[in-house]
Formats: structure tokens, C-alpha cells, sequence
């Protein structure tokens, strides 16, 4: 059992720092952090399924942020990615409400999409804000309310563990998406692991301190999000590996079949590719083709369908490279 697997790192050193344990060799790390999660009634598991139909790509598009941040190029420090109010209605299926212990203490005022987002034309509209919404918008200006909000339906996902072991514990709607994705992928040729699933409030406390132990605040904030600021938090975010091994973390993954599988086909389950390449001006990190975003499919599709390449932009809303 193990609800917080491996972190996104580029490194050993940086992981360890992060005070977790390497399985050696491997893709997959187990945090030494307990598990917020664990033992919590009812937990469940996913199972596979059929896969539904991907709508067609295209040439991707560069969206305008209100912010102003985003450019064709993307960042000048990324260019090789070597190193790394008014809401809308709440699905009460994927809000099923927050416990007293989730019940967000200050609430941010209102956040919605600007008024020619695109998303406006959805059949089921979601909170940006409410962490239990399945469009929560998590990034450098938006942290979690409360900070230390834990979702209450975790499942462990039937899904292959990365080397090291781990379970791949997610909301039950991500959860039932990934095993989904995951047989599709397999069917398809293309073997994905999940390295690095929920993370707790206090693991990426380790995590997030780790990095700046190894390299500092300046370039951490380029690769890991700060306790709070994390969409592992949410639970609708995960880490992906190939069945092969190579590459896990590394910016070379996007060469890998499992990469390439998903950069194609992951929308069609509804997850978005969230940190893409030359994006950090507007989502503030570095390329990371492994994390993948669960938003539902009517949103992940119309999302690719369209051409955006980030969530900020295709909700425009101002792109948020740095704490505000
Ligand atoms: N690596 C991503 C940004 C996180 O720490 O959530
Ligand atoms: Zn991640």
C-alpha cells in the first residue's frame, strides 16, 4: 500500500534529498511520508475498460492568456527542456461535497473562464475553485482551498506499478479513466506505468524541499510545485512511465512510446498533457510529457480539438509563470 508514489524528479540525488526511497535502479520511488489516504474506508479499485474515440488532432495552437505571457516560442529557459464568485454548476456526481475536513475555510473569490472561453459552450460545467471539482484550476496563482485538502473518494487504480512498486491512488473518476487509457494503451502497443499518483499536503512538503535542498528555490519552482500548489494534491493527477523503463522523468520520455501514446490519445479519456514543452510562461514549469491532468473528456477533447495547449489558456484565464 502506498498512496503516494514516486515524485517528479529529474534526478536520484534530488529524490533523495527529497527524503524518499529509491528502488534501485527503477522508475518508481516509494515516499516515506505516511499516507493521508491510507486505510481509508470504502476505497475501491478501478478496472479497465473499452477505450472511447479520440477526436483528431492538428497543428497545436498557441492561445492568448489574458496574462499576456505566452508566445509562439515559448520561454527563452525552455528551450530544450533539458533540465527541467461566480462558479459554474457543480456535476453533483463529481462534487459530492466536501467533508468538514475539506470544507474550504476562505474561499477565493469568484474565478470563472474569461467570456470567450471556448469552455462556455460545454454541455456540464464545473467550479474552477472547489477542490473537488474536476476542473479545479491549480497553478502558481491558484492554490488549493483549503491548503491541506484531501479528497475523500481515493481508489487504487488496476493499473501496472512502475518497478518500484506503489499503487496509483486517484479520485475514482481518474482512477476508472486511467485503467481505461492504460488498456487502450496496452492494446495498442504502448506499455505505461504509473510512477507517481495522489500526493499528500506533506509529501510535497519532502518533495518540494528536496528540490530546493538540491538546486535551490529558483530552479525547484521550475520543476515541482510548492506544498498547496500541487495538482497530485487534487487527486485527479498522476505520473506516467514506459513499460520499458527509459527515460522516467527525464525530458527524453517524450521520445518514448508510452509518451507518444498518450500525447495522441489521452484527451479521448480525459486527461490533458498539463506542463507541454515552451509552455512555462504560461503554466510555469518545465516540459513534463509524464504529467497528465483528469478534466473529463467533453473538456480534454474540445481542449486538443482546438488547438490549445494549456488549460490556462483554453479557460482564458491570465498565464501564471511565478507565485503571485
Ligand atoms: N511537478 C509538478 C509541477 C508538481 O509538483 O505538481
Ligand atoms: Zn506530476
Amino acid at each position: 500500500m502506498n498512496s503516494q508514489s514516486g515524485p517528479d524528479r529529474r534526478s536520484v540525488t534530488k529524490w533523495l534529498a527529497a527524503g524518499c526511497a529509491l528502488a534501485a535502479g527503477a522508475a518508481l520511488a516509494a515516499c516515506t511520508a505516511p499516507s493521508a489516504a491510507a486505510g481509508r474506508p470504502g476505497r475501491t479499485t478501478a478496472t479497465a475498460g473499452s477505450a472511447p474515440p479520440a477526436p483528431s488532432g492538428g497543428a497545436p495552437r498557441v492561445g492568448t492568456p489574458v496574462g499576456g505571457a505566452a508566445t509562439a516560442t515559448g520561454a527563452a529557459t525552455e528551450t530544450t527542456e533539458g533540465t527541467e464568485g461566480t462558479e459554474g454548476t457543480v456535476n453533483p456526481a463529481a462534487d459530492s461535497g466536501p467533508t468538514a475536513a475539506n470544507t474550504p475555510a476562505a474561499r477565493p473569490a469568484g474565478l470563472t473562464p474569461s467570456s470567450d472561453s471556448p469552455v462556455h459552450a460545454l454541455k456540464r460545467q464545473f467550479s474552477l475553485t472547489d477542490p473537488n471539482s474536476p476542473w479545479v484550476l491549480v497553478n502558481k496563482h491558484h492554490p488549493l482551498h483549503p491548503a491541506k485538502y484531501e479528497p475523500a473518494d481515493l481508489v487504487s487504480a488496476t493499473v501496472p506499478a512502475g518497478s518500484g512498486g506503489g499503487a496509483a491512488l486517484l479520485r475514482a473518476e481518474a482512477a476508472n479513466a486511467l485503467a481505461r487509457m492504460v488498456a487502450a494503451a496496452a492494446t495498442a502497443g504502448a506499455g505505461i506505468t504509473v510512477l507517481s499518483s495522489y500526493r499528500s499536503y506533506g509529501t510535497q512538503v519532502s518533495l518540494y524541499n528536496g528540490y530546493v535542498a538540491g538546486t535551490g528555490v529558483a530552479d525547484a519552482d521550475t520543476k515541482s510545485a510548492r506544498p498547496g500548489y500541487s495538482e497530485h494534491q487534487t487527486g485527479l493527477a498522476f505520473d506516467i512511465g514506459d513499460s520499458g523503463g527509459a527515460c522516467a522523468f527525464d525530458p527524453c520520455f517524450a521520445d518514448q512510446p508510452a509518451a507518444a501514446w498518450a500525447a495522441a490519445n489521452a484527451h479521448g479519456y480525459g486527461f490533458l498533457i498539463r506542463y507541454q514543452l515552451g509552455r512555462a510562461r504560461v503554466t510555469g514549469y518545465l516540459a513534463e510529457p509524464w504529467h497528465l491532468r483528469y478534466v473529463g473528456v467533453e473538456l480534454a477533447a474540445d481542449l486538443v480539438a482546438r488547438r490549445f495547449t494549456t488549460f490556462e489558456e483554453y479557460l482564458g484565464l491570465p498565464a501564471a509563470p511565478d507565485y503571485a
